[in-house]
Order: structure tokens, then C-alpha cells, then sequence
């Protein structure tokens, strides 16, 4: 059966969102895909997916989009039952706190029993092609990790 996949982005000025929409090209083949923004996605749908992906800018100082704040609640309320996760995002190394978004995402997911299956990737503002192979090798470990 095809597997579904939810890809779920907090993005500001666009970055983001454009990695989403990438994954989103580079899966559509072999899995469907909803892309959601964050602030309207509903952790406790995570549970019916096969794989989950969030993609998140870090915002003020190191910490987590406001729009992410919700959605980051709740996830320390739910069980994922092993749900298959991958973390990603575009940050800034201008800021003293590197993607640390990505690092929250990645600890939480973990510790709400989900099952990692990639590294999480931290990308320097716009990606460039190095990143964007680190994005597709990450896309290619969520679909492996479904067969
Ligand atoms: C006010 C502000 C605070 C930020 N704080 C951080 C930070 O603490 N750490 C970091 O890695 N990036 C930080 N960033 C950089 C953004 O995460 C980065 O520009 C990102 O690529 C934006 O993604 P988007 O285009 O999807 O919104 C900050 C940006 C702004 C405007």
C-alpha cells in the first residue's frame, strides 16, 4: 500500500516552506504527501501517518517559532507509537543558537516514542546543492525506512 507521509513547516520569509514543497516532489512518486503549516496541524493526527517530517525555522533566541508553540505542546502530550519521524530546517549561523528548532523537534519527537529515521539537517539559510542532497538523502531514509 502507499504510504502516507505528513510533512508539517513553520516558515517566515519562505525557505522553509520551498523544502517542503521539495520534499513533497521528491516523495509524490512513491508516497502521499500532505504538506500542513504548523499552526494548522493537529498533533494528534501524527498517530495515522506512516512517516512524519517537520521542517521549522528557529526563531528569537534559539527557540521555536511562535506559530510552533501549539503544536510543540501537544506533541509532549501524545504517544506516537513508534510513527516513523525525520526533523529538518533552514536556520541562520548569524544567530548564536544554530537551528536549535531542529534540535527541540528531534528531542521531543523522540521522547513521544517516535521512531527516528534520519539525521536531523540543519541547513544555513537558503540551501545550497550540498544541502539540498542532505534534504533528498533524508527523504530517501524516511522512504527506505517504509518498505
Ligand atoms: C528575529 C529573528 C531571530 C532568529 N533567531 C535565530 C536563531 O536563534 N537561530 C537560528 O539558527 N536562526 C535564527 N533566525 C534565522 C531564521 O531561522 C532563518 O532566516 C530561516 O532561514 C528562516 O526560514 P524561513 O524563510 O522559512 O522563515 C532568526 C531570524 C530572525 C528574523
Amino acid at each position: 500500500m502507499t504510504p502516507n507521509i505528513q510533512i508539517i513547516f513553520a516558515s517566515m520569509s519562505g525557505r522553509n516552506q520551498a523544502i517542503a514543497g521539495h520534499l513533497q516532489a521528491q516523495l509524490a512518486s512513491r508516497a502521499q504527501t500532505v504538506v500542513t503549516e504548523i499552526s494548522q496541524a493537529d498533533a494528534f493526527d501524527l498517530t495515522q501517518a506512516d512517516a512524519v517530517i517537520v521542517v521549522s525555522y528557529t526563531y528569537h533566541d534559539g527557540d521555536l517559532p511562535d506559530e510552533a508553540q501549539d503544536f510543540f505542546a501537544d506533541l509532549k502530550e501524545l504517544d506516537l507509537e513508534r510513527t516513523k519521524f525525520a526533523v529538518l530546517g533552514s536556520s541562520s549561523k548569524k544567530h548564536l543558537h544554530f537551528g536549535r528548532a531542529v534540535d527541540y523537534f528531534t528531542m521531543q519527537l523522540n521522547s513521544s516514542n517516535g521512531e527516528q529515521v534520519a539525521d536531523s539537517v540543519k541547513i544555513d539559510q537558503d540551501p545550497d546543492e550540498a544541502d539540498w542532497a542532505r534534504v533528498d538523502q533524508l527523504a530517501q531514509r524516511v522512504l527506505k525506512s517504509l518498505e
